[in-house]
């Protein structure tokens, strides 16, 4: 029997339209943007505003986008899965409220929290149904609304994050496309050096929680970006060493958008040339679960059916990881044009 693969028939994404720029942030708290722009490489950043508006509602525009440029009937949908760490709220999924609110009938669906590794783990999740042949259409969407967890009064921080969502669709091939091969590592023992505090089981909301700004990310930036230089580009090789993939076998990195210098650290210990990296940090920074697939997005035209492809992440828990994708279909149609900016 022909190997049954899961390719990548379809991407969307959804940004909300307030821009926080370097300027603004620089009157909120003491940095500037030459500092960000030496040190992280993010200019701008996207910020979700509106009353009771939340991941979900990013998520659902983004699949929404992409039922309609994939001319999906949201009723075939079998399954979604979420990747956040900004739900809505703990429970339910917020993945169960997206489909909810795109009109996903026959699908069930869960969130997966892998924070800035996310995409990558719901990817390879995703795969492994469509790739058993019981799962013909499957969504996962990158999801984070970072502006609601980002303490605006901790310069070490909040110039990092932003909010937004991508999705893909999944669909079974025999040809040799689609998803090839996958790393995926966790250590938990990183979770001192990132993570939230208190909103969790160990430690409910309370008075004091929120007095003590608890519930915004907490980062030993210094740490995770030694961690995350040297797991994603040995992830990242090793991937390519397995698969005998040398560096111009390789038509893109795409990598996950933390850092600019991590980024350029991981394409040299890869032998790939900047013009063959993805990278969008400047006008998006960080936005956990969605960078890869919004960063594929806006690439998108630039692909071609066979390119080889690298993911790369690294991010909290620790999480971290690769996937090698060979890219499933040619030129788009102009829709596909639609929403980029
Ligand atoms: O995606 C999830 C995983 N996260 C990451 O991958 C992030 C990894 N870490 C990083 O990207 C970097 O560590 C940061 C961007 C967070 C920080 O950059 P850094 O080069 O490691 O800076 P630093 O923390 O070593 O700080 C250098 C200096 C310090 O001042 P002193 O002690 O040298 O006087 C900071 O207080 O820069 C200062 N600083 C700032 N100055 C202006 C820290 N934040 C700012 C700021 N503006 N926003």
């Amino acid at each position: 029997m022909e190997k049954i693969r899961a390719a990548i028939t379809g991407i969307h994404a959804w940004v909300p339209e307030y821009r926080l720029d370097n300027h603004e942030l620089s009157r909120m708290v003491d940095t500037s943007d030459e500092w960000i722009m030496q040190r992280v490489g993010i200019r701008e950043r996207r910020i979700l505003k509106g009353e009771g508006l939340g991941t979900s509602d990013m998520g659902e525009m983004a699949v929404r986008g992409l039922l309609e440029k994939t001319h999906t009937d949201p009723l075939e949908i079998d399954l979604l899965i979420c990747a956040t760490i900004t739900p809505d709220m703990l429970f339910p999924a917020t993945a169960n409220i997206i489909s909810d609110k795109a009109g996903l009938k026959n699908a069930f669906s869960f969130d997966l929290g892998a924070a800035c590794s996310g995409f990558l783990f719901a990817l390879q999740t995703a795969t492994s149904y469509v790739e058993t042949g019981r799962y013909r259409k499957v969504i996962v969407v990158g999801a984070d609304k970072m502006s609601s967890i980002t303490d605006y009064s901790d310069r070490t921080t909040c110039p990092l994050f932003g909010d937004a969502a991508a999705a893909v669709l999944l669909e079974p091939t025999t040809e040799e496309v689609g998803v090839m091969d996958h790393i995926l590592r966790t250590d938990g023992s990183g979770r001192k050096y990132l993570h939230m505090k208190a909103g969790g089981s160990v430690k409910p909301a309370s008075h004091e929680t929120v007095e003590a700004k608890e519930h915004f990310i907490y980062q030993e930036g210094q740490s995770v970006f030694k961690f995350a230089v040297v797991n994603m580009a040995d992830v990242a090789v090793e991937i390519m060493q397995k698969n005998n993939l040398r560096s111009e076998d390789i038509s893109w990195l795409v990598p996950h958008q933390a850092n600019l210098r991590i980024i350029e650290a991981t394409g040299r210990r890869m032998g790939i040339p900047n013009e063959k990296i993805m990278i969008n940090i400047e006008n998006y920074g960080n936005t956990t679960a969605a960078t890869i697939p919004l960063v594929l997005w806006e690439y998108e035209n630039r692909l071609r059916k066979g390119d080889v492809i690298i993911l790369a992440a690294f991010g909290g828990g620790f999480t971290w990881g690769s996937i090698y994708l060979k890219w499933a279909y040619d030129p788009l149609s102009p829709s596909s044009e639609e929403g980029k900016n």
